[in-house]
Formats: structure tokens, C-alpha cells, sequence
């Protein structure tokens, strides 16, 4: 459990989606900053291309996306993990073809204000689920296959695994339609509880902002592949 419980909490608000946020020339600046980093991870089982926004990429883009950012939440510092020469990454890309799961931002340090995190979608076709519920723990798949529940050996930066969201907010069936049509590739037990606070249709140039608290997924809706940037913010 966070350590600044009521002030993570006052600081809670709805999702915002932020149009026009980006030009085509600064999405374009964000796509080549994304060609030109290296591959962090490559996860051919789950089709997932990982590239960290590594600090010494990219300054300018940087610089633009902390004023538009600062513009919108206020003041907040950036959450992310260091690389191995301890230097911070400011974002992580992510170039998926399958839908992620359901899971929490909430960081690895319990003892840090989490705020906002951040999508700015760099590929049109896609959306992102954002639940009403919240969990307030360290970053984690909610998940209910036994497989994933036994995996224990995480490395640095790994959400960890665990069915304790089911339960926490109540056992109403998740609602049939939405599942079907956003989020199918989840098991509709695992969603038990769960009510849809806003389903954020991609759109290139635009920007989501959303509470680290949030339970949030992909939904199911992908056309080939989809290239997302995210943030994490603290205070
Ligand atoms: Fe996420």
C-alpha cells in the first residue's frame, strides 16, 4: 500500500483526453525519436516491441512535452526507472500487436507521491480502457491464469503478478457487451467488479492523461500493430 495515501488521493481526477495536443510535425518528431532508440526489450512470444525514451534522446521533444504536460497537471516530477548507467528514462514506447492486460502504474517505490500518467498515441487504430476502480499498490497484472500468478523471479521494472483486485470491488458480472467489444482478450472473471470509466479511442495528436490509481487495459481493437508513448508522473 502507498505510504501518502490521502495525498495521492486528493490529487485523484477523471481521465482527461486531450485533443489536438501535437502537430503532425511533433508526432512526426516522436516517431523518429522512436526509430532512432535502441530496442529495450523484444518480446517475440507476446509481439511486443519495448524502447526506452532514454535522456540523452530527443532534448527538444523533451522540453516541448514537459511544458504541455506542466500546462495541463501543474508541476510534477518524472517516474520512471533508471538504465543500467543510473540515468533516468523519460518514457517508454511500446509497439504491441497483441492488447495488454489488465494491470496498475503504481510504481515500485510506495513511498512516492504517484500522479499522472501519460498516452500520446503515435499509430491511429487503437484504445485504451480506463476503469473507474483504483488500487493503490505497486505496478501490477491483475491476472487470474494460475501460470502468471506463479511467476515470482521478476526483474527490475517488472510488474508483479496478482489476482487481489477480484473481491475489492465488489462481485458484479462485468457487463457482457463491453467485454465483448473491447475486451475480449481478457476473461470475463477477471474483470468481476470492474466498471468502464472511459474508453479513449486513439487519435493521433491528441494525449490521455489518467490517475496512476486507475485499472486500466488495451482493448482488444487492433489493426496490425499499435505504437503508444507513456509517461509516469510523481509530485
Ligand atoms: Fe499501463
Amino acid at each position: 500500500m502507498h505510504k501518502h495515501l490521502e495525498k495521492i488521493k486528493k490529487n485523484e481526477d477523471q481521465p482527461k483526453v486531450i485533443k489536438n495536443m501535437f502537430s503532425k510535425e511533433e508526432i512526426n518528431k516522436f516517431i523518429n525519436l522512436y526509430n532512432e532508440l535502441p530496442i529495450t526489450v523484444h518480446n517475440k512470444k507476446q509481439n511486443v516491441i519495448k524502447k526506452r525514451w532514454l535522456v540523452e534522446y530527443g532534448k527538444d521533444l523533451e522540453q516541448l512535452f514537459y511544458n504541455k504536460l506542466k500546462n495541463e497537471i501543474g508541476e510534477f516530477r518524472y517516474d520512471n526507472l533508471k538504465n543500467d548507467d543510473g540515468n533516468d528514462i523519460l518514457g517508454l514506447f511500446q509497439e504491441s500487436y497483441n492488447p495488454i492486460g489488465l494491470h496498475i502504474d503504481g510504481g515500485f517505490n510506495l513511498e512516492d507521491l504517484i500522479y499522472k500518467q501519460t498516452l500520446i498515441p503515435l499509430t491511429p487504430v487503437g484504445s485504451t480502457v480506463i476503469f473507474k476502480n483504483r488500487f493503490y499498490g505497486q505496478s501490477t497484472n491483475f491476472t487470474i491464469d494460475k501460470k502468471e500468478l506463479q511467476k515470482k523471479d521478476l526483474k527490475y521494472g517488472q510488474n508483479k503478478r496478482s489476482s487481489e483486485h477480484l473481491g475489492l470491488y465488489g462481485n458484479k458480472p462485468f457487463d457482457k457487451d463491453l467485454h465483448k467489444k473491447f475486451i475480449n482478450h481478457e476473461k470475463i472473471e477477471n474483470l468481476a467488479g470492474l466498471e468502464v470509466e472511459l474508453i479513449y479511442e486513439w487519435e493521433v495528436g491528441s494525449m490521455l492523461i489518467f490517475d496512476r490509481t486507475n485499472l486500466h487495459c488495451s482493448s482488444s481493437v487492433i489493426d496490425g500493430k499499435k505504437i503508444g508513448l507513456t509517461t509516469f508522473t510523481k509530485k
